[in-house]
C-alpha cells in the first residue's frame, strides 16, 4: 500500500493537534483524511466558556512565547485573533526568564495585607532558585531527588544567612510565602508537588521569546478559524475509538482497522494518535492490538501526566488594587517549605494560593482565575460547585479580613474527571529523560517493515521533545506527523 498516491489516514482525536495534522495533510492533496473524535465537539483542551459577561478559558488561555519562531503566534496572528500589545516587536523581543513578574497583591491568614515591597525578598530567592535548576540537565550529576527537594532545601538553607538583618517572624513569613509560589509553580507543571519533578528532566522545556499573551475573542475562535479551511465532513464526532488493529492482525488488505466504540470498523493505511497522555496511561493495554512495545510502554508510565485545575470568581467589586494582575495568599500556620496540604479531604483549598486577575471588561465585570493543582484538585472536582464556592468565600474572607465579600458566581474545570483526558498536561516525572519523549513520538512498527511502513504514528502535546505541555508544541507534533507521511510518499514516488 506504501506506493499508492492516496492512501486512507485516520486522525484519532480532535485536539489542535489532530486538527494541524488534518490541516497539512489536505493542503498537500490527500483527499481520503478523516478525524474520530470522541466528543460532539473539537478543540480538545482548547476550550472557552462564558462567565456571565465574561471570556474564560478552561483549558488553554495564553500563548507561550509569542514571538515569530512560535507557530501559534503565526496562525493567531494571520487570523487576527492577537490583542494589539502582541504585535509589537518589543514585546516579541522580551525574554521571559528575565522579565519583571506580575504586579502582585499580597495577604495573609491573619486576614493582613502585606506591602509588595516586603515580599520581594522572597520572589527574589524563588527565582534564583528556580533559575538554578537549569545547572543539573545531567541526570547523573546530581543527588538531588526532584525539583522540590532541591528548591525546598535551598530555601530553607538560605533564609538565616540571607535574612539575617530581620526577625525570626518575618523570615518565617518569607518562606511561608515562598511555599505560595512552589505551589503556583505547580501548576505550571500540573503536578501534585515538585517533588515529583526530575531535576534534569525540568529543564528538557523550552520557552520562547515573547510576553504571554491571550486570545481576547477566545482561544477556540483560532479552532474554528483552522476547521473552517477544513473540508466539512473530515470529522465523525461522537466516534470513541476502541482499538487500533495494527500490524494487519485482522489479515485484511490494510495494515491497519481502526474499531469504533460503535462498533464500525474503518480500514486504513495510516492512523495517527493523538489522544491525551492521561487517556493512553489509562487505556493503552485496550486501544491497541497488539500491544505497545516494551519501550514506548516504559516511557507512557515515565512521563507524567497530572492535573492543573481553574476556578473561575466574578466579584461584584474588586477587592484588589486596580493595577494588580496577581493575588498571592499566605498562609502563616505553615512552618516548613512545602506545596501539599496534609489532609487533602479538610484542607484542599489551601492549595488554592493565587489568583490571576482577568483584565475588567467594559461591562465592569470583575473575575479571578484561582489555580489549583494536584490531589488538592482532584479533590476539588469531586465536590458539588456550591461547596466550591463556600470554600472560596471562607478563603476570600479570611485572606481579606472581610467578612460580607461574597463572589457572585463560579465556574470550575474538572480536567481530572474528564474521561478523556484524565488530567490536563503532561510534565517530566521522576527518571525521564529526553529518551521518553523520543518513545513517545515513534512511530509503529518500531522496525521500518518495507512493505507496511508509518502503521501508527503519534502526535500531541505529551510527543514533543521541547516544548510538550503547550498548544504550540501540540500544532508542532501534528504537522510533523503530517510531514513523516508527505514525505513518505514523496520519497516512493519520486525515482
Ligand atoms: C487547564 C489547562 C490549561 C492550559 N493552559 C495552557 C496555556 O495557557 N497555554 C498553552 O500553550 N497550553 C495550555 N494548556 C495545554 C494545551 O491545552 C494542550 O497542550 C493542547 O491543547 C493539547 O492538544 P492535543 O491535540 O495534544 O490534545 P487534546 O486537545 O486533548 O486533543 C485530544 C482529543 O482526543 C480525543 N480523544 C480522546 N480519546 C479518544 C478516543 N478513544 N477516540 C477518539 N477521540 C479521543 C479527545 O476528546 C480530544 O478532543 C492547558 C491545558 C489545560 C488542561
Ligand atoms: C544560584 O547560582 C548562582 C550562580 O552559580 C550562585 O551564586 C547562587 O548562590 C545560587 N543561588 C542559590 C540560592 O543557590
Ligand atoms: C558536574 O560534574 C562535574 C564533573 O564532575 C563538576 O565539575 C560539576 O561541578 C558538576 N555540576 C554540578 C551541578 O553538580
Ligand atoms: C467589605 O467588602 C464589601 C463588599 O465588597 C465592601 O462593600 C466593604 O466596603 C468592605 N469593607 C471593608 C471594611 O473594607
Amino acid at each position: 500500500m506504501s506506493t499508492s498516491k492516496d492512501p486512507e489516514i485516520v486522525i484519532i482525536g480532535c485536539g489542535v493537534s489532530g486538527i494541524a495534522a488534518a490541516h497539512r495533510l489536505v493542503k498537500a492533496g490527500y483527499r481520503h483524511v478523516r478525524i474520530l473524535e470522541a466528543t460532539g465537539r473539537s478543540g480538545g483542551r482548547i476550550k472557552t466558556a462564558a462567565l456571565g459577561n465574561t471570556i474564560t478559558e478552561i483549558g488553554a488561555a495564553y500563548i507561550h512565547g509569542p514571538s515569530e519562531k512560535n507557530p501559534l503566534f503565526c496562525l493567531a496572528r494571520d487570523y487576527g485573533l492577537l490583542p494589539p500589545e502582541a504585535l509589537n516587536p518589543e514585546n516579541q523581543a522580551v525574554d521571559v526568564d528575565e522579565d519583571p513578574p506580575l504586579v502582585p497583591n499580597w495577604f495573609s491568614s491573619s486576614g493582613q495585607r502585606l506591602s509588595a515591597e516586603s515580599m520581594e525578598p522572597a520572589e527574589e530567592l524563588f527565582s534564583e532558585i528556580l533559575d538554578n535548576t537549569s545547572k543539573f540537565q545531567n541526570p547523573k550529576n546530581t543527588s538531588w531527588k526532584s525539583v522540590g527537594h532541591f528548591m525546598r532545601t535551598k530555601a530553607q538553607n538560605q533564609a538565616a544567612g540571607r535574612w539575617k538583618d530581620k526577625d525570626e517572624t518575618t523570615r518565617q513569613l518569607l518562606l511561608s510565602a515562598f511555599s505560595t509560589m512552589l505551589k503556583f509553580e505547580c501548576c505550571g507543571s500540573a503536578t501534585h508537588s515538585m517533588d515529583d519533578i526530575d531535576l534534569a528532566g525540568f529543564s528538557m522545556f523550552k520557552s520562547l521569546r515573547g510576553v504571554d499573551c491571550t486570545l481576547p475573542r477566545g482561544f477556540e475562535r483560532l479552532i474554528e478559524n483552522l476547521m473552517s479551511e477544513l473540508p466539512s465532513d473530515l470529522v465523525t464526532y461522537n466516534c470513541p475509538v476502541r482499538c487500533v488493529h495494527w500490524s494487519n492482525t485482522e489479515g485484511g488488505l490494510s495494515p491497519v482497522t481502526v474499531e469504533c466504540e460503535n462498533g464500525e470498523r474503518i480500514a486504513a493505511d495510516h492512523v495517527i494518535v493523538t489522544v491525551p497522555l492521561g487517556y493512553l496511561k489509562k487505556h493503552h493495554s485496550t486501544l491497541f492490538h497488539p500491544p505497545l512495545p516494551a519501550h514506548k510502554l516504559k516511557s507512557i508510565e515515565t512521563l507524567g501526566f497530572g492535573t492543573c485545575d481553574k476556578i473561575f470568581v466574578e466579584f461584584e467589586s474588586p477587592w484588589w488594587d486596580a493595577d494588580c494582575e496577581i493575588i498571592y495568599l499566605v498562609w502563616e500556620d505553615e512552618e516548613t517549605v512545602s506545596d501539599q496540604v496534609s489532609d487533602v479531604s479538610k484542607s484542599w483549598i489551601r492549595k488554592l494560593v493565587t489568583f490571576t486577575v482577568h483584565k475588567p471588561s467594559e461591562k465592569g465585570s470583575h473575575v479571578l482565575c484561582g489555580w489549583i493543582c494536584g490531589h488538592e484538585a482532584e479533590y476539588m472536582e469531586t465536590l458539588p460547585e456550591e461547596e466550591v464556592r463556600e470554600s472560596i468565600t471562607k478563603l476570600v474572607r479570611t485572606f481579606t479580613g472581610n467578612g460580607t465579600i461574597t463572589p457572585k458566581r463560579i465556574l470550575c474545570s474538572r480536567w481530572f474527571t474528564d474521561p478523556w483526558t484524565y488530567g490536563s498536561y503532561c510534565h517530566p516525572a521522576i527518571g525521564c529523560t529526553a529518551k521518553d519523549l523520543k518513545n513517545m513520538m515513534e512511530p509503529l512498527p518500531s522496525q521500518e517493515t518495507l512493505s507496511q511502513p508509518l502503521q501508527v504514528l503519534f502526535a500531541g502535546e505529551a510527543t514533543h521533545p521541547c516544548f510538550y505541555s503547550t498548544v504550540h508544541g501540540a500544532i508542532l507534533t501534528g504537522w510533523r506527523e503530517a510531514d513523516r507521511l508527505i514525505s513518505h510518499y514523496w520519497a516512493s514516488v519520486s525515482p
